[in-house]
């Protein structure tokens, strides 16, 4: 029988392989000098959500993420034969570059496949590491697919960089890090995608200390564990883009499933929304720049998902920061938004001399910054010396949105405040999520 192009020994679903603490505890010394045994230290954010908060910073690996610790403990137990010929994968975001780094460094060849979608600036920065890089396929399964078709002519191995038993083992080696920098941690919130990073903590974590609770996070749009672990097996789930686009995995990894489903105690789901605030959050408070799925632990608390960690001590792992500029500034501004900073209204003022500055200088004198505004002359009903202006204004918070509004409320007759539902002729607010409370935006 002619076997499946794809098929990869290390990851055979009639052959799960199960990690034990011995193999993450020989990784570490394995990968010691290699990869940076990162900080794990107190969050400022800590007293604000009600728990001992620490980060562990795997965004300050040399490629920006954790997926260098697998990567290498799998390139350094290659055989001496296959180190010579390499390695192949198939990716565009962390795995690629902790590939395309580490290959280069220690001197075994590599090939990256990519779709042909893949943004430029991924693509530059494997090539700046010196690997080589493909450009093949419309998506990133078939871009593996054309990865697997080249390693039968070159003998290169597969790297799977969220299943291959080695890289669970190296992903695993961060549990290892986290019992030794906070020894009396009460649970420890992992952001999953294929499901080799809550694998090896899980593995760790539950051998040496195993009262540590282990939390998975997946946001609403990338949640593959959760349905695998319903369902009790692996299932392929249809994935809508993501700002957490480190997690987006169809199914997860054979050997991940296998090492997860009888350790991790809770996996959540949290809203994207929640994530981009998270990023803001961390941005603003802990001065780190982290991307959507590094994020998801803290959003999840931010969310009150976790009520029970109030007083306890608890990690998350800031597993990554390589968010691309434009990605953080939507980020940025969703957050604000969502946190009453950035408001958006309409409101109607004369169009005589004078008019608009008036406007202006009383958002001022409140300390309200005006952002964008547009004014609008043809489509107003009402007094034709009347202007309604489109403004976008920056406030400090709910507290101060709500003090503008009450401003403009005095001071015109026709405004629109579409978040609060706030009318000339309506001005009573109406429905269930006013957004005052930012937490009843998302829960
Ligand atoms: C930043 C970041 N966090 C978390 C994950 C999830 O890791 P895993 O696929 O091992 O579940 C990834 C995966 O690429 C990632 O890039």
């Amino acid at each position: 029988m002619q076997q499946d192009v794809e098929y990869d020994e290390f990851c055979d679903p009639a052959r799960p392989r199960t990690v034990f603490c011995d193999d993450i505890l020989v990784a570490a010394k394995r990968i010691a000098g290699y990869v940076r045994y990162t900080p794990c230290t107190k969050a400022n954010m800590s007293k604000e959500l009600k728990m001992d908060l620490y980060l562990k910073q795997e965004c300050t690996q040399h490629t920006g993420s954790f997926k260098e610790r697998g990567v290498v403990n799998t390139l350094l137990s290659l055989s001496d034969e296959q180190k010579k010929i390499g390695v192949i994968a198939a990716s565009t975001g962390n795995h690629a570059q902790a590939v395309t780094y580490h290959s280069t460094q220690l001197g075994i060849p590599s090939i990256v496949v990519m779709p042909i979608t893949a943004p430029l600036t991924k693509l530059n920065r494997c090539q700046k590491f010196g690997a080589k890089t493909i450009l093949n396929g419309n998506s990133i399964a078939e871009a593996k697919r054309h990865a697997c078709i080249l390693r039968q002519d070159n003998k290169m191995m597969y790297l799977n960089g969220y299943d291959h038993p080695n890289v669970i083992e190296g992903q695993g080696t961060v549990g290892l890090e986290i019992l030794e920098q906070v020894p009396d941690v009460d649970a420890i919130l992992v952001p999953c995608g294929g499901g080799s990073l809550l694998a090896g903590i899980c593995v760790a974590v539950k051998h040496l200390k195993p009262d540590t609770q282990i939390y998975g996070i997946e946001s609403n749009k990338t949640s593959s564990m959760i349905e695998a672990l319903k369902k009790n097996e692996r299932v392929y789930v249809n994935l809508e883009t993501s700002i957490a686009d480190g997690l987006s995995v169809n199914m997860v990894g054979v050997n991940s499933f296998h090492n997860v489903k009888d350790k991790v105690d809770k996996m959540v789901v949290v809203k994207e929304d929640w994530v981009a605030r998270a990023v803001m959050h961390v941005v603003e408070k802990e001065r780190f720049i982290i991307e959507g799925a590094a994020a998801t632990g803290i959003a999840a608390i931010m969310a009150g998902l976790f009520p029970d960690l109030e007083g306890k001590k608890v990690v998350c792992l800031l597993s990554g920061g390589n968010i691309d500029t434009t990605t953080l500034a939507r980020c940025l501004e969703r957050g604000m938004a969502l946190e009453g900073r950035l408001v958006k209204f309409k409101v109607t003022v004369t169009d005589r001399p004078g008019g608009m500055a008036e406007f202006c200088r009383m958002m001022g004198k409140i300390g309200v910054t005006i952002k964008d505004c547009i004014p609008e002359r043809a489509w107003v009903k009402g007094d034709i010396f009347s202007c309604e202006l489109k403004v976008i204004a920056e406030t400090k918070g709910w507290d101060h949105t709500n003090q503008m509004i009450e401003h403009i409320k005095r001071h015109y007759t026709d405004y629109f405040f579409p978040e609060f539902g706030e009318r000339r002729e309506n001005r009573r607010a109406k429905g269930s999520c006013l957004a005052r409370n930012p937490r009843c935006m998302e829960k």
